[in-house]
């Protein structure tokens, strides 16, 4: 049996929201996927193990119940839900109705004030705990105050002994259940009622977030305080926290001038490829892999027949500029892993000679190279040309 709590949070959500004109009870309305009154509870529920009683318009119970149940977690328990009055003092006074019999301290918390921190009801119940029997939570006045007359203004106020009053208000049940009872008129919140009954009230700090909704302003603020922030043009180009990878594939015919360049080696007796450069089909397939990982572009972006430098240029040209741009990028060479499909060259005498050129070129990033024939099928086994593929792997820098 888990023990019976001796705190009790009344959240008053019984209201009409005549100001914010939403059509429907203030705290139905969502801020985000979640009601005002969900979020409030979010709140309320991470603050304390407490009774929580919602006072609920009469016709939304049952979405009031939904919603406290969302928020309790595995403390369904805790949970009660009453219908509220026709004013705020009569809402409290329902809720009042449902305390369970153990409570000695209660928080009255208006929904409308849905993002309330824990950390605020933590401050309030601890100056009860400390032995203070009324508790207000309030921040000092910045505005400055004017008495009016109509539309003219009678007089400045002294602003500096003035607070705004905020909640959760907290009390020693005793005293506000009393209060409570010999009340004649209306007050604008409980500490004034509880004040009337001669009780000292004590002021704790507020919190701004503990604002209230009352206005469409208000809610158009509270829904830009829960929605994430943009993601900033930093976010965006910039390396994200995880690895990335990228494919390219290059193919050339044969039938170039002079020697083969291939996997940035010069191969003597080999016949050349054709190409708007060497041809060398192995480091392209690598630049498009790289660029493709970093999203930015590929080979023909940085690199097309209109950039006179690279006519004739070899792998290294190719692969230190596309290193320079992952570099300004933020990223950072994983590896590239290469494979060509060709006929000849015979790759296994200078397989590590390629790496090591490739690997040089990208500053000393890990390169694989692998090769094979088609079985004579296809252009690479009919020796018409050769094709490379490529996938690289990039962390951020
Ligand atoms: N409240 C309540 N029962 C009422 C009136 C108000 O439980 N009869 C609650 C509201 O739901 C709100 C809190 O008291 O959480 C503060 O009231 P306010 O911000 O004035 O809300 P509304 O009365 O709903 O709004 P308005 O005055 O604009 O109609
Ligand atoms: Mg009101």
């Amino acid at each position: 049996m888990l023990p019976v709590p001796h705190v009790a949070i009344i959240v008053v959500a019984a209201g009409s929201g005549t100001r914010l004109g939403a059509g429907g009870p203030k705290a139905m309305v969502g801020i985000d996927d979640a009601s005002i009154l969900r979020h409030a509870l979010r709140g309320v529920f991470e603050a304390e193990v407490a009774q929580v009683i919602v006072v609920a318009p009469a016709t939304h119970q049952g979405d009031a119940l939904t919603d406290a149940l969302a928020a309790a977690g595995t403390r369904r328990d805790l949970v009660t839900v009453v219908a509220g009055g026709s004013t705020r003092q009569e809402s409290v006074a329902a809720g009042l109705r449902a305390l369970w019999p153990d409570v000695e301290y209660v928080l009255v918390h208006d929904a409308a004030r849905a993002l309330t921190p824990a950390g605020l009801f933590a401050r309030v119940l601890t100056a009860l705990y400390d032995g203070l029997p009324a508790v207000l939570p309030a921040l000092p006045v910045v505005d400055t105050v004017k008495r009016t007359d109509g539309p003219r203004v009678r007089e400045a106020v002294e602003r500096s002994d003035l607070v705004a009053a905020q909640t959760p208000q907290g009390f020693r049940r005793d005293i506000l259940d009393t209060a409570y009872r010999v009340a004649d008129h209306e007050y604008t919140d409980d500490a004034a009622l509880v004040a009337s009954a001669g009780h000292p009230i004590a002021i704790v700090e507020g919190d701004p977030l503990a604002f209230k909704i009352t206005t469409a302003a208000d809610l158009d603020r509270a829904r830009h305080l829960v929605s994430p922030a943009p993601a900033s043009p930093a976010t965006l180009t910039a390396p994200q926290v995880f690895p990335r990878v990228g494919l390219g594939t290059d193919v050339h015919g044969f039938g170039g001038d002079g020697a083969l360049w291939l996997a940035g080696l010069e191969w003597p007796d080999e016949p050349a490829l054709s190409g708007h450069s060497d041809g060398d089909a192995v480091a392209h397939a690598m630049v498009d892999a790289l660029l493709g990982a970093a999203g930015l572009g590929d080979i023909g972006t940085h690199f097309g027949t209109d950039r006179p430098e690279y006519v004739g240029a070899h792998a290294e040209a190719f692969l230190s500029r596309t290193r320079a741009l992952l570099d300004e990028a933020g990223w950072r060479i994983g590896n590239v892993a290469v494979q060509v499909q060709a006929n000849r060259p015979r790759f296994a005498a200078r397989r590590s000679e390629a790496e090591a050129v490739l690997s040089a070129a990208l500053g000393g990033a890990q390169v694989s190279v692998s090769a094979t024939t088609t079985d004579g099928l296809g252009f690479a086994g009919r020796g018409e040309g050769v094709s490379a593929t490529a996938v690289a792997l990039l962390l951020p820098a």
